[in-house]
């Protein structure tokens, strides 16, 4: 039966009349007004009845059908589709609203200081970037390969390690890094060594690729290598700085790592993650320089300029670095052109060069100041290099209290005992002195040195 349908045309105001028709459709539909299987009017009739041209009625039904709300049977008309409505979802619920976030000195680790001024030679770079038209196209999935030829070059320079643009991949940082290599390269019961006490976020990734982990314990030098054994994959080690106790691989052990790796046949991985930052003597050249075949070597940029530029490289043979570029190929997910463009005009211009002696000269001076105000309270360990020094506690101490009590006045400091998994130590605080501003870490030190004072 053909309908004559209550339709209200608004000639003064609102949408086109033919999506006014279309709107007033689809609700006739939805409240059971027009059932399916129901023939609608012709576009001529429709039009009549509504004072409208044709034209208009033609489209209200182009527009119902392209959606799927009418049906034609030639030679018999136009009908209303079968649309069980959806019930409308039910909206969520939150039982408890989030706190306010409370502002907190930080002594963290691992956050560079950012100047609130932006430097001269970041603002150059990316004035380079913004007047040149983005690629047309896709880009290499290993990089920008003019960027990869600049990386060649500073990580030759920087960290001693000889290796061509078809060595480099350009990774979102470190993790990006690492767990691309992990998702890539692991297989079904494989095992990896992580440092223990270690970085947090290694062992995430390593559990979220479901590989079994090894713990190996850490001494003032470092990954322990004798605990190594002959049945792993892969071995996730910071030899330049370990993380968090500070050690710093010899050379005597890092020949011994090597020699480990090509008898087993496992694949070392180089977390370099502030090597750019020693104070003591020069840097010693990154593992990876020894043997490219075996190590993996992770660099980043959220050390030097920041963790939200979400940028780094990884060095590796080329053959890793092919096997991970195809996989990104097909995945899509490496940094985008802005980002690198910017990489590489802050490299030629010897901007992140720059910005690490800047730094190095200001972390010097509140290191001193670190250490001197914590000195008292324990031992002091990991202070010649890095953005953080290491306060181990006496036994009896419970660390993640410290950090709690810490917390309530005011301060973020992170308990030793979090980077902790199965091999036992003393406790401590890890402690970051490279975010805050001067005067902000002489506060944070003097809040966290009175909750010492009160409670070990
Ligand atoms: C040991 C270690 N590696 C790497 C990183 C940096 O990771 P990304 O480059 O992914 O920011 C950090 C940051 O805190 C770290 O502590």
């Amino acid at each position: 039966m053909e309908s004559s349908l209550p339709l209200v045309i608004d000639r003064t105001a609102g949408p086109a009349l033919h999506l006014q028709l279309a709107e007033q459709f689809r609700a006739a539909v939805l409240d059971g007004r027009l059932q399916a299987g129901h023939r609608l009017p012709s576009t001529r009739a429709l039009a009549k009845q509504l004072g409208v041209s044709r034209a208009v009625a033609q489209s209200a039904y182009d527009q119902l059908h392209a959606e799927g709300w009418l049906e034609g049977r030639t030679g018999a008309g136009t009908f209303v589709t079968d649309v069980t409505p959806l019930r409308p979802a039910q909206p969520r619920r939150t039982t408890s609203r989030p706190e306010p976030a409370r502002e907190l000195l930080t002594l963290r680790p691992g956050i560079p200081y950012i100047d609130p001024t932006p430097d001269p030679g970041w603002r150059r770079a990316w004035r380079e970037v913004s007047a040149q038209s983005p690629p047309g196209g896709y880009d290499d999935a290993a990089g920008l390969p003019a960027l990869r030829v600049a990386l060649a070059e500073h990580v030759g320079r920087v960290r001693g390690i000889a290796c061509g643009p078809e060595n480099i991949l350009v990774t979102n940082g470190t993790v990006h890094g690492l767990r691309l290599l992990l998702g890539v390269t692991r297989q079904l019961g494989d095992r990896i060594a992580i440092e223990d006490p270690g970085y947090p976020n290694a062992v995430v990734a390593a559990q979220d690729h479901r590989l079994e982990i090894l713990d190996v314990p850490v001494d003032r030098d470092g990954l322990q290598v004798s605990a190594l054994t002959e049945d792993l994959h892969a071995v996730y080690v910071t030899p330049s700085h370990q993380y968090p106790l500070g050690g710093r691989l010899p050379v005597a052990r890092r020949n011994e790592l090597i020699r480990w790796a090509r008898r087993t046949g496992a694949m070392l991985i180089e977390d370099d993650y502030d090597s750019e930052f020693r104070f003591d003597v020069a840097p010693l050249p990154a593992l990876a320089q020894l043997d490219l075949d075996r190590v993996v070597h992770l660099g980043t940029l959220s050390k030097t300029l920041s963790p939200a530029l979400r940028l780094g490289w990884l060095v590796a043979s080329e053959g890793t670095v092919d096997q991970l570029a195809t996989f990104r190929a097909n995945s899509g997910d490496w940094p985008g052109w802005p980002m690198q463009a910017a990489l590489l005009a802050m490299l030629r211009d010897g901007y992140l060069d720059h910005a690490v002696r800047k730094h190095r000269r200001r972390y010097a001076d509140r290191r001193i100041h670190a250490c001197a105000a914590l000195a008292p309270y324990g031992r002091v360990i990991g202070q010649d290099a890095g953005l953080h020094i290491t306060l181990l506690l006496p036994d009896h101490v419970d660390d993640r209290r410290i950090s709690a009590l810490a917390h309530e006045a005011g301060v973020a400091v992170a308990p030793l005992t979090d980077f902790r998994r199965s091999v036992p130590g003393p406790p401590g605080l890890v402690i970051g002195y490279a975010t805050p501003t001067a005067e902000d870490l002489h506060r944070a030190l003097a809040v966290l040195t009175k909750v010492l004072d009160t409670s070990i």
